[in-house]
């Protein structure tokens, strides 16, 4: 659905930039605008800015910028109507007539209304006489109907064709069904349901629509569980398991490995716990935590694999700026299980008594050296003292070290004394390495927004200050016109970004970032904002003239590079115009004597 101009100007109007991003982000006044900590990379001191005038922010840390939209976006994870809505919904405007020929939303709907349609179908049968194996299963794994109807757990008979017979009587098409992940065709064409003879756990997202599915077989049949694939509405790395029914429990959420192990958990009376969807834990996922508690009890399954999977999400948690704690399961294999042979109480006592992060790393640490040995005493203390030195609280670094020392028989400052070394010398390879990261980010080397950037600096710079002028002066529109077509660009990128912002300005608006949401992403925009940073965004039509002449150049001598070469060799090409031709000697001769003077352009 397009968003008119004027709605948007309204709505910006209406959710000023730095009261939006105050909501999430504790801005201080600094210079023309404000700052604070980058809500979207982890730092210590401020580079996230919001400029009040041009209602845009921009983080000189990680590069992420735009307009309030982009802003809610990012930070609440939505795509661009979704965060207009929400902006809509601060602002109490109402949101304009959605047009029925929008494509996107209106499958999303659709799938949305199939996804609960076959919930409740699943859920049906479960409870009927065609699902007695199905509630069978769930009752002996100690599942109580409370729980059954409030996870709304289902079953998918044993037959290829239900729930399609199901659906199309209501009205919905195979093709459809297939768009929500839930038929699909065989070789010879005919359609079959995806999940069958499986016990069903719909997937549901904070806003209470059923985006997918959960199944389990009944035996032991292989594979155990079948996910939903990815469709409009269902993003498995960025959804969470329950987590419309944990969030409001805040403060402090439990994350656990399974379905089952969540729905236990909860019938248990812990109604905080979520877990991911057969995936390891991603960014996307501790960011949406982070939107909903401050603290993370890890609680993954007791063996090797779900303690490996616990010491990466540890990283990726405290990346997200949560709390972390580990909780360790002794005597059961995962927490479904623990709670069905030891009881709730003791899963309480084991919830209360688990440790940090810290506590749980270096119990690890511990449990592989032999510590009678000197040896390997001291190959401990320098895996501990490593350990102790990525504390940032000071305090914690007291009572561990502390601990530490008592333990093992050692000074106490001397361990802090260590620890304060490694970090001292971890903050220079830090900022080695930040270095390092920004020269190649400079050289373009992982590039997504624009790869061809690297090889073509000098016209991509050309290009992005050639936009930046145009968005702080789209009078001069007319006059560029004349000198420049989009075609002439040579990175996709930026011509695209000036395509955009061409037909902004010629439908007779200006130009503005809010409109761009729509076809770029938030990288992209981050990018374009970050452009308006770096360039000036206001100039004369003898800059503009220069610039185009650059672009012009540049991009001429992409398209004629074979022929320059030839012409520089020596051997004229036939199909090149004369005029173009003497430029092009002219522009290679100066290029040489600039490389012989090792000067350049870029
Ligand atoms: N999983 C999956 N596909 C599989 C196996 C597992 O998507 N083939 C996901 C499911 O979300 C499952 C989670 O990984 O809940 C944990 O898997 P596992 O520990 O094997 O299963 P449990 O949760 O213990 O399942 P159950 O208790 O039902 O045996
Ligand atoms: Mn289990």
């Amino acid at each position: 659905m397009a968003i008119s101009e004027a709605y948007l100007a309204e709505l910006k109007d209406r959710c000023d930039l730095e009261a939006v991003v105050s909501r999430y982000v504790n801005l201080k006044k600094s210079g023309r605008g404000m700052a604070g900590l980058c809500p979207f990379h982890s730092e210590k001191t401020p580079s996230f800015h919001v400029m009040r005038e041009e209602q845009y922010f921009h983080c000189f840390g990680c590069g992420a910028g735009g307009d309030v939209i982009t802003f809610i976006m990012r930070i609440e994870n939505l795509d661009y109507l979704d965060a207009v809505r929400l902006l809509a919904e601060m602002a109490g405007m109402p949101m304009p007539e959605e047009r029925a020929d929008d494509g996107v939303a209106a499958l999303r709907r659709r799938i949305l209304e199939i996804n609960r349609e076959a919930a409740r179908y699943y859920h049906g049968v479960l409870v009927s006489e065609q699902g007695r194996r199905g509630l069978e299963y769930f009752t002996a794994r100690g599942l109580s109907a409370h729980t059954i109807t409030a996870f709304g757990l289902g079953y998918a008979p044993d037959r290829w064709d239900s729930l399609l017979k199901h659906m199309t009587e209501a009205g919905f098409t195979p093709e459809e069904l297939r768009q929500a992940a839930l038929a699909e065709t065989g070789r010879n064409g005919g359609w079959y349901d995806k999940f069958r003879n499986r016990v069903m756990f719909p997937i549901i997202d904070v806003r209470g629509g059923v985006v997918g599915f959960g199944g389990r077989v009944l035996d032991e049949s292989k594979p155990k569980y079948l996910n939903s694939s990815d469709t409009p509405v269902f993003k498995k790395s960025r959804c969470l398991y329950a987590l419309n029914a944990a969030k409001s429990s805040n403060e402090t959420l439990i994350l656990c490995e399974g379905y089952m192990d969540v729905i236990a958990m909860h019938q248990a009376g812990f109604t905080n716990a979520i877990a991911t969807l057969g995936t390891a834990l991603t960014t996307d996922q501790a960011r949406l935590m982070a939107r909903y508690c401050k603290q993370i009890i890890v609680s993954y399954d007791a063996d090797e694999a779900g303690r490996i999977a616990a010491q990466r999400a540890i990283g990726l948690l405290d990346e997200a700026g949560l709390g972390v704690r580990v909780l360790r399961i002794e005597g059961g294999k995962d927490p479904d299980e623990f709670i069905k042979t030891h009881g709730a109480d003791k899963f309480r006592m084991m919830l209360e008594k688990c440790g940090g992060h810290v506590e749980f790393r270096l119990t690890q640490e511990k449990a592989k050296y032999d510590l009678s040995r000197p040896e390997q005493k001291v190959a401990f203390l320098k895996k501990a003292v490593e350990i102790l030195a990525s504390l940032s609280s000071p305090l914690e670094l007291e009572v561990y070290a502390s601990r530490l020392a008592h333990e093992l028989e050692i000074s106490k400052d001397s361990l802090i004394m260590e620890a304060a070394a490694v970090k001292k010398r971890g903050g220079q390879n830090r900022e080695k390495a930040r270095l390092r990261k920004e020269i190649s980010s400079a050289q373009g080397a992982g590039d997504r927004v624009n790869p061809e950037k690297v090889r073509h600096l000098r016209a991509a710079n050309a290009e992005e200050e050639l936009i930046a002028l145009l968005y702080g002066s789209p009078a001069l529109l007319r006059q560029m016109d004349a000198l420049i077509t989009p075609g002439d660009f040579v990175t996709v990128f930026n011509r695209r970004v000036y395509e955009a912002l061409r037909a902004q300005i010629t439908a007779g608006g200006g130009a503005e970032l809010s409109m761009l949401n729509a076809q770029f992403t938030p990288d992209e925009i981050a990018r374009i904002t970050g452009m308006l940073v770096k360039w000036k965004v206001s100039g004369t039509s003898a800059e503009a003239r220069d610039l185009a002449g650059v672009i012009k150049f540049e991009s001429a001598l992409q398209r004629n590079g074979q022929a320059i070469a030839e012409a520089a060799a020596g051997s004229a090409p036939e199909d090149m115009n004369n005029e173009e031709f003497r430029n092009m000697i002219k522009v290679i001769n100066r290029a040489k004597t600039e490389e012989k003077n090792g000067g350049g352009n870029c």
